[in-house]
């Protein structure tokens, strides 16, 4: 924590959860609460609750929880640090400078400042673009000749690096040294005292995340160019910038609000989809597709991705390799490929020759990733020669292996036909194949081999028990975060560990509701979120403040707490047995045994003194 818990609470307690939410989110009060639309998924009725008692959100809907401080850290993607900070200039607050820890803040002033040059020096594109010089002429000739419109040229900030070595590092107030670090410039290696711009002559495309900072930049080369220069450049890596946790338009596609995201690889690919109103359109820059991107996707509610790679051997690799990345996100994977009668490479030169209509029909009828899988397998084999049977049951077996994992069973029907029509080996057969798959997925020890289709709602609700478990767990911090009474008699009595609670966060909040019970303290739900830095955390804290059981008198409490610390400690015990078992430790398995007797007929009492 590199802030006091108390600067914490100062800035939570000055920014109203109502307030900053109902500044992005339409809310509307309803019995006591401010009911609006989720802006974490999709939905056509509210299910998104802010209470200003407990100063937190939290969605009935897609269960995202937290306070005001969770809350920015969700829709502005920020991490906690960074939303403090803008909750703190809300207000006028001044943070302590001395409680950063110096390299943190060393790095964090750099960020700043980094993102402050690249802003400049956006501007500095910006107006070099519309300069009456011949470059700028040039620059803008070849855009409107790709279809790149003013309007877009705008909404993206399309810029123009001229000619020379110093355009930038003449106009901008800054040292060589930060412009380098900004990796605006380079240093020289003849004189190291010396340093030059390293966008030169090139198409400016600024990089935006998700809170509006300008990271980075790509510079592609203008017609007419030196020999041997590279098409494309980006900003080397910054504080503020790696290529590997950027996609190049998502700044724009997330406004879009839909579920699905289009993927390409190019610049000007994301451009001409926007062209032609394709705004949910982004781009991977020049790189492979990292779980840190499909982090990116997930935070901006994406459920779908349509990979819409080049259509060359690079492309199609690339796609390959994505999938299972998409997929490790719980996000859905489509395939799009321009068959080679299209004479486009790319989405770009597509829509170029053949328009967005043509574009969006092909966009609506892209196949699930295993029809592009399938396809793929069928390059490895061969499947024309007569002779080769065994080449035919290695690709069946393959293929059936990937449509084991569909969980829809029209889906299958269709692609075992597809199988059969490859294979010569009949549909009958590769169903019972992937029947027998499927079976062996189940029972695999390995979780890696199991597929698992991705749960349509947010949480399983599992056995009985498991939900008993999980409302006692929950229920019974609910009760000794409220009331201290409790926590101190929970502590008295020494029948719960904290960690037999089963669950880290769990465990945390039962240590920090004893320590409460001792002091006789009671802090706020939003206060208790505020220990936890991390949004997991926070929203499981939520999550526990979210609903709310009123007790009427201390016997109430009373009950209630035995009975939810005997269904906790009871699954301890069962967890900790079959642990032992397991090590066939039967000395530690009988004394468990006797403990568990004895604990079962103690009853926790509450006293008032
Ligand atoms: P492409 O060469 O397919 O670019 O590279 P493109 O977007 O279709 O460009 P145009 O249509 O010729 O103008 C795809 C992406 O790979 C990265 C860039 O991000 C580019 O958009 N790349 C490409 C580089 O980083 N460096 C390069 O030299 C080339
Ligand atoms: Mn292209």
């Amino acid at each position: 924590m590199l802030y006091p818990q108390e600067v914490i609470q100062d800035v939570r307690v000055l920014n109203d959860i109502v307030d900053v939410v109902g500044s992005y989110v339409q809310l509307r009060l309803k019995g006591g609460s401010h009911f609006g639309l989720c802006p974490f998924h999709s939905e056509k009725s509210p299910s998104f609750s802010v209470s200003g008692d407990k100063q937190m959100f939290y969605c009935f809907g897609c269960h995202a929880g937290g306070n005001v401080i969770s809350f920015i850290m969700r829709l502005e993607n920020m991490d906690f640090i960074d939303a403090l900070k803008l909750l703190a200039d809300r207000v006028h607050y001044n943070l302590p400078d001395q409680a950063a820890a110096p390299a943190a803040k060393i790095q964090a002033q750099e960020r700043e400042r980094t993102a402050e040059l690249n802003k400049d020096a956006a501007r500095y594109f910006y107006e070099e673009l519309q300069k009456d010089s011949p470059e700028a002429k040039l620059a803008r000739d070849y855009l409107e000749s790709r279809g790149v419109h003013i309007s877009l040229q705008k909404r993206f900030g399309l810029g123009l690096a001229p000619p020379g070595w110093d355009g930038l590092m003449n106009h901008l107030e800054a040292s060589g040294q930060e412009l380098a670090t900004a990796g605006l410039a380079i240093q020289s290696q003849k004189n190291l005292t010396r340093y030059y711009d390293r966008f030169r002559r090139r198409l400016m495309f600024p990089i935006i995340d998700s809170s509006n900072r300008i990271v980075g930049f790509g510079g592609r080369a203008l017609p007419n160019g030196e020999d041997g220069e590279a098409k494309y450049i980006n900003s080397p890596d910054t504080p503020l910038f790696n290529k590997s946790r950027q996609l190049y338009g998502l700044n724009i596609a997330r406004k879009t609000r839909v579920k699905e995201i289009i993927i390409v690889e190019g610049y000007m690919d994301v451009l001409a989809l926007h062209q032609a109103g394709f705004a949910n359109a982004v781009g991977v820059l020049g790189t492979a597709l990292t779980a840190e991107h499909v982090r990116l996707l997930k935070r901006a509610s994406f459920e779908t991705v349509t990979l819409l790679l080049d259509s060359d051997e690079a492309g199609t690799r690339a796609a390959k390799r994505a999938i299972p990345e998409l997929q490790k996100g719980g996000l859905r994977v489509k395939v799009l490929q321009f068959s080679p009668e299209t004479n486009a490479k790319d989405p770009d030169e597509y829509l170029q020759l053949h328009g967005k209509t043509k574009f969006g029909q092909l966009l609506a009828s892209a196949k699930s990733h295993i029809a592009f899988e399938v396809g793929l397998l069928k390059n490895e084999y061969n499947l024309t020669a007569e002779t080769e049977t065994n080449q035919r049951i290695r690709f069946t077996q393959e293929a059936a292996a990937l449509i084991a994992g569909l969980t829809s069973a029209i889906e299958t029907d269709a692609y075992a036909q597809e199988i059969s029509d490859a294979s010569g080996i009949a549909t009958s057969a590769i169903l019972a194949e992937v029947h027998k798959q499927r079976a062996s997925m189940v029972h695999s020890e390995d979780g890696q081999a199991i597929i698992l289709p991705t749960p349509r709602r947010p949480r399983p609700q599992g056995t009985i028990e498991e939900k008993g478990l999980r409302e006692a767990r929950k229920g019974l911090l609910s009760l000794v975060l409220t009331y201290p009474i409790a926590a101190r008699a929970l502590a008295m009595s020494g029948y719960l560990d904290p960690e037999e609670i089963g669950d880290e966060t769990y465990s945390r909040l039962l240590i920090l509701a004893f320590r409460n019970g001792e002091s006789k303290a009671v802090m706020a739900p939003a206060d208790i979120i505020a220990t936890f830095e991390n949004l997991e955390d926070q929203q499981k804290t939520a999550e526990i403040f979210a609903s709310e059981t009123v007790y009427k008198s201390n016997a109430a409490i009373e009950k209630a707490l035995n009975e939810m610390a005997a269904i906790i400690k009871q699954a301890w015990f069962t967890m900790e047995m079959e642990a032992l078992m397991q090590k066939n430790d039967l000395k530690a398995v009988n004394s468990l045994f006797l403990t568990k007797r004895n604990t079962a007929s103690l009853y926790i009492t509450m006293n008032d003194g």
